[in-house]
């Protein structure tokens, strides 16, 4: 395995990769604080691709002034160690000014789907995530790139910019990766003391109950969205930002539902912790891609 720190070392490598030896390159973009949910996703890699590449980057333009860019936890040591287990090939682990530079000024807007959902309350943090993918891609021009479902609008996100754009890369997304509870295996999970670890299992029993009820035939969303809720708060460590039906697709939000494939998305407090979580009702079954080459 191969840390690499220069975009253009990285560049080099991957072009190699594919002209040289034709063989097939998997992108695991990542922040680092690597936990079973992107081992998931490297697991997934590393069976449909020849050479797997990671890359750790804490990146600057998807945290709001607000949020703890500084503090955000950083071990590559650490993630490394973890990496090697999973016979990755390469770590791309640039400097902040390696992908900015100082006069750095192009960014990719994916319209209104930034807008909804973790955008209403977080402006700018998809231009961010977008921008970085944008260059992720063209730097390391992966045949497969993958990303979690627990980003459900991350993953909506990137998928269009990829075909607006017109990336070659094919987005994989994975189930998100849930601790025995049913919570959602996140970085952030790292800042829930024990207590709050218990309390935080009740989002997706709010979810799970919402899924049961559509199942027996519920159709508004209203009524969908009142359970998760409900739910949640019932528990009184946990406080709900937004729950919304939207279509999976477009994130539209949605009054009445019918057969379409349907994102339950929620955002909530568990302590002074912001999760979030989704669940997919009527998913479009789609085979697993097979790998090229
Ligand atoms: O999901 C993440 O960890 C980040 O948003 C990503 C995709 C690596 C971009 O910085």
């Amino acid at each position: 395995m191969e840390i690499i720190n220069r975009r253009q070392r990285m560049g080099s490598v991957a072009r190699k990769i594919r002209r040289d030896q034709d063989r097939t390159i998997g992108l695991v973009p990542t922040m680092g604080a690597l936990h079973e949910g992107h081992l998931s996703l490297v697991r997934e890699a590393r069976r449909m691709c020849d050479v797997v590449v990671v890359s750790v980057f804490v990146n600057p333009t998807q945290f709001g002034p607000s949020e703890d860019y500084e503090h955000y936890p950083r071990d590559l040591t650490k993630d490394t160690a973890l990496l090697t287990d999973y016979n990755v090939d390469y770590i791309f682990a640039p400097a902040a000014e390696e992908i900015y530079p100082k006069d750095f000024c192009t960014y990719v807007n994916v319209g209104g789907l930034s807008k909804p959902l973790e955008g209403a309350t977080r402006p700018g943090h998809f231009r961010g995530v977008a921008t970085v993918v944008a260059i992720l891609l063209n730097t390391v021009r992966p045949d497969f790139a993958f990303f979690g479902q627990k980003d459900a609008q991350q993953a909506v996100v990137i998928k269009r910019m990829v075909r607006d754009l017109a990336f070659e890369t094919e987005i994989v997304v994975l189930p998100t990766v849930r601790e025995d509870s049913g919570l959602a295996i996140s970085s952030r999970n790292l800042y829930l003391n024990a207590e709050e670890q218990e309390s935080a299992a009740v989002i997706h029993r709010g979810l799970k109950q919402a899924k049961e009820l559509y199942k027996k035939g519920e159709r508004h969303a209203a009524k969908i969205e009142e359970i998760v809720r409900t739910t949640i708060e019932s528990e009184p460590r946990a406080r709900v930002d937004y729950v919304s039906v939207v279509d999976a697709e477009s994130l539209e939000r949605l009054e009445k539902l019918d057969e379409r494939p349907l994102l339950i998305a929620v955002a909530a407090y568990v302590g002074k912790t912001r999760l979030i979580d989704n669940v997919l009702l009527n998913k479009v079954k789609k085979d697993a891609p097979a790998s090229k080459g």
